[in-house]
């Protein structure tokens, strides 16, 4: 089992949640953080970090969110890994809440 970022952290990546992860498993890109799905240890300290709601279990993404899953995995074996809280992105609080922000997904 892994959590899974999804879609609301887009352009937003407001990074609470790399302050609790025990196993450091974030990794970043330009406007978007993932979870390594190997080393999470489900331990759940993350999901209420997020100021976005951003962050579920798995088994409980939403509907049209089930594709972060495969998402995550490929990223986080691409980018660096993150450890501690930066800035949000300078418009997060405009893009937080906004629907299908994939389209906008810096790789
Ligand atoms: Fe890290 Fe725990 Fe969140 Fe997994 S569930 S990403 S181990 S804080
Ligand atoms: Fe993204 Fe939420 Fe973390 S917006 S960077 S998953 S705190």
């Amino acid at each position: 089992m892994t959590f899974v970022v999804t879609d609301n952290c887009i352009q937003c990546k407001y990074t609470d949640c790399v302050e609790v992860c025990p196993v450091d498993c974030f990794y970043e890109g330009p406007n978007f953080l993932v979870i390594d799905p190997d080393e999470c240890i489900d331990c759940a300290l993350c999901e209420p970090e997020c100021p976005a709601e951003a962050i579920y279990s798995e088994d409980e993404l939403p509907e049209g969110q089930e594709k972060f899953l495969e998402l995550n995995e490929e990223l986080a074996a691409k980018w660096p890994n993150i450890t501690e809280k930066k800035d949000p992105l300078p418009d997060a609080a405009e893009w937080d809440g906004k629907a299908n922000k994939i389209e906008h997904l810096q790789k």
